[in-house]
């Protein structure tokens, strides 16, 4: 039993949780994703499974991405992401309602399915339908040789190593960051982007490891937000463009682990239900990143404002409209519009991490829940 426990401690590395560590290990995570793929001294993108398969991709009329739980957020954020850059129309799916709604595909579509365990079983049955209708599949996955990785006829691995924490987080951003590698590689395959513009991705892309580091920082504040609200029954998060589905991620974090009643809404549709239940004890958590509709963000805190609600702002580095409004900020680096859901992210692992570990739940292990999906 004690031998047991300090196996734990040692696997630990030193962290109280395995959530913590994989938060923390989250700048390595992404630097390994992009070991041998990410050139930019070359100016270049290299990922087999995309190289291999170039026709078909560029071949495609649309991509449609299948996922579950956090993989969808993830497919979410790529959406934004293939569209912005690549040009490419995109459809996200839950792997769960595709697979039983007959849904149109055909030859010309590619389905990327994303699976951290590759072993889903919603998105499994997704990959055997989108098969048996022609079209060209590919996986994102983190576990190597996992079922989904090899029933797909191509695709990606996130190379994020072993994720323990039932809440998914280094997985998550690994993810984002191969689907803006697939993006930023197709991009340029199409010439949706000039080489110029390419180059400055690829450059600014290469600093989110050390960005993510100082995102980081930001940990012993978030520990002092997450005391002043760790006792809410509900808490909203709101976010525009690429950040709505961080909004969706960061309320997911908080369900998972703290059983906290959350939810994630695009800023603007705030007006369209959500606002009806803000009052001083709702916590509002709203992503309001320099860029990407900004001064729209900004009024939408206003109007949580001015209904009293508790305005926790996630803004770039130097941000001070937001800082007049909100009660508190907490703040990432400034990057490219579509590469800040990798830094925006970091903050609200980080607020559901502490909540949950004041709560005293078991943040690896929540109830009910569990790290692979085998059933439907
Ligand atoms: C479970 C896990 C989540 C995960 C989801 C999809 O619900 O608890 O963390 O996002 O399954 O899992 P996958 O392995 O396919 O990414």
């Amino acid at each position: 039993q004690e031998l047991q426990l300090n196996l734990e401690q040692i696997e630990k590395g030193g962290y109280d949780h395995f959530m913590l560590k994989e938060i923390y290990e989250q700048p390595s995570a992404i630097l390994d994703t992009f070991r041998g793929r990410l050139l930019s001294n070359e100016g270049m993108i290299k990922l087999a499974g995309v190289e291999d398969n170039m026709k078909k991709f560029l071949a495609a009329d649309r991509i449609i991405i299948v996922a579950c739980g956090t993989s969808w957020h993830a497919g979410l954020v790529a959406e934004y992401i293939f569209e912005d850059l690549a040009r490419i129309p995109v459809e996200v799916e839950y792997a769960s309602e595709f697979r039983y709604r007959n849904p149109v595909i055909t030859e010309k579509d590619i389905v990327i399915a994303i699976s951290q365990s590759g072993e889903t079983a919603d998105t499994l049955a997704a990959i055997k339908l989108a098969k048996s209708k022609g079209a060209f599949v590919f996986g994102v996955c983190n576990v190597v040789g996992s079922t989904i990785a090899r029933e797909t006829d191509a695709g990606a691995y996130t190379h994020a190593g072993p994720e323990i924490g039932v809440a998914s987080t280094k997985a998550f951003t690994t993810q984002i960051t191969v689907l803006t590698l697939m993006a930023l590689r197709l991009a340029r395959a199409k010439g949706t982007m000039s080489s110029s513009e390419f180059r400055h991705h690829l450059i600014e892309l290469e600093t989110i490891p050390g960005k993510v580091e100082e995102a980081l920082k930001s940990d012993a504040y978030v520990k002092t937000v997450a005391e002043i609200y760790k006792d809410s029954k509900n808490c909203l998060y709101l976010g525009r463009g690429f950040n709505f589905p961080v909004a969706l991620e960061g309320a997911l974090k908080l369900k998972e682990i703290s059983y906290i009643h959350a939810e994630g809404y695009p800023a603007a549709e705030m007006k369209h239900g959500p606002i009806a239940l803000i009052d001083e004890h709702m916590p509002v958590i709203v992503i309001a990143t320099k860029m990407g509709h900004y001064d729209k963000v900004v009024s939408n805190i206003q109007e949580i404002k001015a209904r009293k609600g508790k305005i926790i702002g996630i803004v770039t580095k130097g941000d001070t409209s937001v800082k007049e409004l909100a009660d508190h900020v907490i703040e990432v680096p400034e990057t490219l519009e579509c590469l800040t859901p990798l830094l925006t992210t970091i903050p609200l692992q980080l607020l559901s991490y502490h909540i949950a570990v004041m709560l005293e739940k078991n943040v690896d292990q929540p109830r009910n829940l569990a790290k692979s999906v085998t059933v439907e």
